[in-house]
């Protein structure tokens, strides 16, 4: 049930909770005097108040219901602990609307100090502490080395630059970090420099981090919504004194919470009250929506200087926390930092004051012009004018400053008043604190939470008393929590290096990682000449010239045109799973039933016998189970190596590829190596009508659906095209008029070396170690075989550079093979690719930080982008070719595609579709991708085939 009325106290709460801590005299002692006070009121006099004063019950009255409304109960700190958390959970889950009154920022630190960071480090603080920035020269040492104390200078900002245009609050800030390294005996190049700054912004990046609003003070135009990174480095340019590196930037709860006294801590939240107030913490990272993270922890800025629930906190806001508010310069914004941060807390005691002055309770109802001005009066004035020993006197000297003249009780109540606000806002703070520590309970799912909270800020550096009121709250509202308050190491200065070092080595580490990355992306001027460079060998090829590209006729005149009827039986193989088709092709289409079986390494490798006695084996035992046994169904053979054919049921094998390597094949035909087998193989009759690669039965297969369907393209194990050309232009068949389809097989393009120069080591790295070492360039850039094999050289090359996986290879990453293309798939997948990172690399051993799984999606991405681009530029050339055969100005062309790698990566049919309407811009090219495989094109062709042969009989 919302408090809506301040509720009657239990005496024993009233006791705990009586706006005061400790140390003063409870106030109804002095409430008979109060009223005395005023009596002595100077009748007339300027400032004072005209209309008499108050009785003595009414002054204090008036004084109670002051301080009153200082007052937070046990309850209501429940309630505000209560809300926080709700909103805290609600802002992790990524809920936006309603907007939740706190932002939980992930601020990209994924762990707490190692302790081994290292190196001198500019640190630049900017807002933290109100009108003054503070430069600091910090000295890492690792964790043998002895600690450097840092060397450091505050500058005070001028409220014009406050308040003025962010480009000369930046320029201010370049200006005082020469100004501190003018003074220093340091190289002007190759400093790094980590940049704390306390508001709230949307990080991206440990360098990369917009601000969404100004806070405390501060409201420079032109920086909202900027990154602010960015704007440091410009206007440290335009300094042009020093290269200074900006290599990381934090809020200044991180660099409190990374700056905790190493041996005491990890502390593993960051809490800061200064002139505005905020805690950080470590949350586990699965929690945080926006992140893509499911282990580990990251730091995430509560930001909850925003936490205005008007359910919990409108009994608490005070109507001068509403007048504060009003004159603030943000109005309506960061009303809880407003009851909390230094920056306020002397403003509230003065409108309290103020008020009570005109009341005539204080100062016999006289105010002063000082005591009527905005911010006269300083949270250190507070602090001291508080102290329950030495305050009385500090507050006659601090008021008579003010233009006051003090009465003896004067002191006492403005003492009361002084303690009353900074006793709130110690409380509030530390329901703030307990929420956080609820919340760990929840994340670490903990009953009993031991944890260490770092410190920061000049509210706890100036007024130990801050603390201790905290500390009690948080005992009360979080007994089960067993929490240990350490102060930062010099406000964080040094959390902020150790941010910085880390960031600088992540840097450094991506730096490595682009150089390595780099000869994999490959710009329009690259994919041109490799679609000119394909033009020509395509051109050299057809003419029967030297061309790395055999363009072999296929004896395929014509797509199939809806005519074709019968069964036929087909064989696939050549890609990941040899099938065994029976294909059935009606008036009402074409049924499908096959069966897939292996092809153990063995026999891939081994004799060309033995390979074809299998293949006749899987074929037996298909009819068997299809009740085929003893037909002589026309048979189509999907072959998917290079053969030279010489006619529609003869193709010689011109050499392996794609692991195969069976002897005694090469150079052989291999229907007759299929006849001689079936031979072989008693009691068993085939009809092996044609045979056909795997890119014309898919164009074919494609073909049967689409007519426009005229490119067959594989992207799988290995790959390779093939397309409807001239027969004009096909050397090697004679005949000029009409089409035959052309065999590329491209997979060997750049085999005579036109592709070195896009060749990188890790390619050569694989080349080397495949069965066939120069041969299959194109492929081996591209296919499903090698990819996997290309990102884990490139990984185990990164490891060696100590950028990943702390520079320690596991045995498992050094075993050819291990990683799979289709890890490509699944990492790239859109949705948990880090997590699917993480599973597969911790499968092979590796233990991996949130970094490593980032940069190995990186490597995927631009493996598999290099691979999709180069095959858009083939498709581009060959697209390009038909148009311009057929002298079209725009030609409208359909293209069947097959093959794993192309099914299943999330992104490469797009980026294959994208470089050709690049490359191509004159051609509208439809990717089919083939339902059925090329086993029904090979049936398809035997259709034709038998049609054909058909008419001839007829
Ligand atoms: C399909 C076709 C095969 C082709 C294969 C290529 O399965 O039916 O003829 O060889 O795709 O892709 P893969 O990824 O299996 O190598
Ligand atoms: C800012 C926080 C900062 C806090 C303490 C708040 O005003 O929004 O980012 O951490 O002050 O300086
Ligand atoms: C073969 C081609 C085949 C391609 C796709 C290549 O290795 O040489 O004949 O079309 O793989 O399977």
């Amino acid at each position: 049930m919302p408090h809506t009325e301040r509720e009657e106290l239990t005496p024993e709460e009233s006791d705990q909770l009586l706006l005061l801590p400790g140390g003063y005299p409870p106030l109804w002692n002095h409430m008979d005097s109060i009223g005395s006070v005023g009596l002595r009121q100077r009748e007339g006099a300027p400032g004072c108040s005209q209309e008499g004063l108050p009785c003595p019950s009414d002054s204090s009255e008036l004084v109670l219901e002051c301080l009153q409304q200082f007052k937070v109960t046990k309850t209501q700190l429940r309630q505000i602990q209560a809300s926080l958390l709700g909103s805290m959970e609600q802002a992790l889950g990524g809920q936006t609307s309603p907007a939740s009154a706190v932002r939980m920022l992930p601020t990209y630190v994924g762990s707490t100090p190692h302790g081994t960071e290292q190196g001198d480090f500019v640190v630049l603080e900017l807002g933290a502490t109100g009108a003054s920035l503070r430069v600091l020269w910090v000295t890492l040492v690792g964790i043998e080395g002895h600690r450097m104390e840092p060397r450091s200078q505050e500058f005070v900002i001028p409220p014009e630059v406050m308040l003025g245009p962010g480009q000369q609050l930046f320029d201010f800030a370049a200006h005082c970090l020469s100004e501190f390294l003018d003074a220093l005996p340091v190289d002007k190049e190759g400093l790094q420099l980590g940049f704390s700054f306390s508001f709230p912004c949307h990080q991206t990046g440990l360098d990369r981090s917009t601000l969404i609003s100004w806070t405390k003070g501060f409201r420079c135009s032109g920086v909202e919504g900027h990154d602010v990174v960015q704007l440091l480095r410009d206007a440290i340019k335009r300094q042009g004194a020093y290269s200074i590196d900006v290599v990381a930037v934090v809020n200044d709860t991180v660099g409190t919470m990374m700056g905790c006294e190493p041996g005491v801590g990890p502390c593993e939240v960051g809490l800061v009250v200064d002139t505005g107030t905020n805690a950080c913490y470590m949350e586990e990272a699965r929690h945080v929506a926006v992140l893509d993270e499911d282990r580990g922890r990251v730091c995430v800025s509560v930001e909850w200087g925003s936490f205005s629930d008007d359910g919990v906190l409108g009994p608490v806001l005070t109507t001068f926390d509403h007048a504060l508010d009003r004159e603030s310069l943000n109005p309506g914004a960061q009303r809880f930092e407003k009851m909390i941060g230094g920056l306020y807390l002397g403003e509230l005691v003065r409108l309290v004051l103020a008020h009570l002055a005109q009341r005539g309770v204080l100062f016999g109802g006289c105010t002063s012009p000082a005591l009527l001005s905005h911010g006269s009066i300083l949270l250190e004035h507070v602090a001291e004018m508080k102290d329950p020993l030495a305050g009385a006197a500090r507050v006659h000297a601090i008021l008579r400053d003010l233009g006051l003249s003090v009465g003896a009780s004067d002191a006492e109540l403005v003492q009361y008043v002084c303690a009353a606000v900074f006793t709130r806002a110690a409380r509030l703070c530390a329901a703030a604190l307990a929420a956080v520590l609820a919340r760990l309970q929840h994340s670490r799912e903990q009953q009993v939470l031991q944890i260490a909270v770092a410190t920061g800020g000049r509210v706890f550096e100036r007024h130990p008393s801050f603390l201790s009121i905290l500390q009690e709250t948080v005992m009360l509202l979080a007994p089960e929590c067993d929490v240990s308050f350490i102060p930062s190491v010099d406000g964080g200065g040094q959390g902020v290096a150790m941010v910085t070092a880390v960031a600088a080595r992540l840097a450094a580490h991506r730096r490595l990682l682009e150089e390595t990355l780099a000869p994999f992306r490959l710009d329009h001027e690259q994919l041109a000449a490799v679609r000119a460079q394909m033009r020509e060998a395509m051109v050299k090829g057809l003419r029967g010239e030297a061309s790395s590209l055999r363009m072999l006729p296929t004896y395929v005149r014509a797509t199939p045109d809806g005519t074709e009827r019968g069964d036929f039986l087909a064989l696939d193989l050549g890609g990941t799973n040899f099938r065994v088709l029976l294909v059935r092709v009606t008036a009402g289409g074409v049924k499908i039933t096959s069966q897939v079986y292996s092809i153990p390494e063995y026999v891939a490798q081994g004799s060309g016998q033995q390979l074809f006695d299998h293949i006749v084996d899987c074929i037996v035992d298909f009819q068997q189970k299809q009740g085929l046994s003893g037909q002589s169904l026309p048979l189509g053979f999907t072959f998917s190596f290079p053969c030279r054919q010489l006619g529609l049921d003869q193709g010689i094998l011109l050499n392996w590829t794609k692991g195969f390597n069976a002897s005694d094949c090469e150079g052989q035909d291999v229907v007759c190596l299929l006849r001689e087998a079936i031979g072989r193989r008693q009691a068993v009759e085939l009809n092996v009508v044609a045979i056909v690669n795997d890119t014309v039965g898919t164009m074919m297969s494609c073909g049967y659906e689409d007519p426009r369907c005229e490119v067959g393209l594989i992207v799988g194990t290995g790959t390779n095209a093939c397309y409807m050309e001239e027969l004009q232009n096909v050397a090697a068949v004679p005949g000029d008029s009409g089409h035959m389809c052309i065999n590329m097989e491209w997979g060997a393009f750049g085999d005579d070396g036109s592709l070195d120069l896009l060749r990188t080591c890790f390619d050569a790295n694989v080349d080397q170690a495949s069965i066939n070492p120069g041969k299959q360039s194109f492929e081996k850039m591209i296919s499903g075989m090698y990819l996997g094999e290309i990102v884990r050289h490139i990984l185990l090359h990164l490891t060696s550079l100590g950028v990943l996986f702390r520079g320690q290879p596991t045995q498992r990453l050094q075993t050819r093979d291990i990683f799979k293309t289709k890890f490509l798939s699944e990492i790239e997948s859109d949705s948990l690719a880090l997590r699917q990172v993480r599973a597969i690399l911790e499968d092979l051993g590796l233990s991996l930080t949130s970094d490593d799984a980032l940069m190995v999606l990186e490597v995927c991405q631009a493996v598999s982008q290099r691979a999709a681009q180069l095959c858009g530029a083939g498709v581009a050339a060959v697209v390009e070719k038909i148009r311009e055969n057929r002298g079209l100005e725009e030609l409208t062309v359909s293209v069947g595609v097959d093959g794993t790698l192309y099914k299943l990566h999330p992104h490469f049919s797009s980026l294959v579709a994208a470089t050709v309407r690049e490359l191509a811009p004159r051609c509208v090219v439809t990717f089919l991708q083939s339902e059925d495989g090329s086993g029904k094109g090979a049936a398809l062709v035997t259709a034709v085939a038998c049609r054909l042969a058909q008419m001839a009989h007829v």
